[in-house]
């Protein structure tokens, strides 16, 4: 007798990772209004879930819950529905599609660890698994970049570098792991709004490029040298805008950190330490410090979206 065909998914659950930047070099506005960027991207063990079931055709569902969800988007603003939705249109092959998403947020909404960029991606990746729609990796970081500019470097996950308005990714040169703690801030911040402070504090910054003592430092593996490298250019705009982020970089630094940087347009702060063991002193040290809403332990680099279940 024929052994009978395995049960057709009901469901596909995608898990996908907060990122930092590790440098990111701003330039002036672009026509369209985005801002040229060089940047470094890591992912860090900081994760949203998104579960994709079948639905009606033509339905596209959104429900989540977790840190941050009343600040959650559910109209078709969301960048998961917004991903579901373009999935479809572009590769569905003329077929209704529906879906019914779950989202289970763990990233912070507006912490500029790219939470929502993190959904997309995980969204249209368990949207093609779901659907059963077979797409190369770039051309899924391709319909990711019309979502964000964060979108591909969620779905590529590691150390990466971003240029363009930072949609455009390569895999860095990088070893070693590293050890990082991440403070929240009370509110998030706008990134457009930093955007245009940075504006208004560089008038005629130079074109961005790379810096090349953090990329020696991530072919080197050394956590002190990276520390010293870290950098940001909207971490200014970030300070004039939230000033206490100010106290709380500083306080890490004080308690033992080998490098802080406000990560992408913030309030976020991430802390380099050179090993566990020291991640798990400086957060219980800095959470005792009182000066952010939430510090957390995360280890990088880790691999972008994928299906987990
Ligand atoms: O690409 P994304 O939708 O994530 O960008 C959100 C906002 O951040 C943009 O509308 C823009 O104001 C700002 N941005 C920018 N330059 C970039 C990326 C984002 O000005 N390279």
């Amino acid at each position: 007798m024929a052994s009978p065909l395995p049960p057709a998914p009901v469901g596909v659950h995608v898990r996908a990772p907060a990122k930092i930047n590790l440098a990111l070099k701003v330039g002036a506005p672009r026509p369209d209004g985005y801002h040229p960027l060089a940047t470094v991207y890591h992912a860090v063990s900081l994760y949203d879930d998104v579960h994709a079931e079948w639905a009606e055709p033509d339905e596209f569902e959104l429900e989540a819950s977790g840190e941050g969800v009343e600040q959650v988007p559910l109209d078709d603003s969301n960048l998961a529905l917004r991903a579901a939705r373009l999935l479809a249109r572009t590769h569905g092959g003329g077929d209704r599609l529906g879906v019914h998403l779950t989202i289970r947020k763990n990233i912070p909404v507006a912490g500029g660890l790219a939470g929502g960029s993190a959904d997309g991606a995980a969204a249209l990746l368990a949207c093609a698994t779901l659907w059963d729609i077979d797409l190369a990796p770039e051309v899924l970081r391709h319909l990711g970049a019309e979502l964000g500019s964060d979108v591909p470097f969620s779905l590529m996950g590691g150390t990466a570098v971003g240029s363009g308005r930072g949609e455009d990714v390569a895999p860095a040169l990088a070893r070693g792991s590293y050890h990082w703690v991440l403070a929240f801030g009370q509110e998030g911040l706008s990134t457009p709004a930093v955007y245009r402070r940075f504006d208004e504090l560089n008038p005629s910054p130079e074109p961005p490029e790379v810096p090349a003592d953090l990329m020696n430092a991530l072919r080197g593996g050394d956590p002190y040298e990276l520390g010293a490298a870290l950098v940001n250019d909207l971490q200014p705009a970030a300070l004039t805008l939230r000033p206490q982020l100010r106290r709380v970089l500083d306080a890490g630094l004080d308690l033992g950190a080998v490098g802080a940087v406000v990560s992408g347009s913030g309030p976020t702060c991430a802390f380099l330490v050179e090993d566990e063991e020291d991640a798990v002193d400086l957060s219980i040290a800095l959470s005792a410090e009182g000066v952010a809403r939430k510090v957390m332990r995360a280890g990088g680099p880790v691999v972008g979206a994928r299906v987990v279940g």
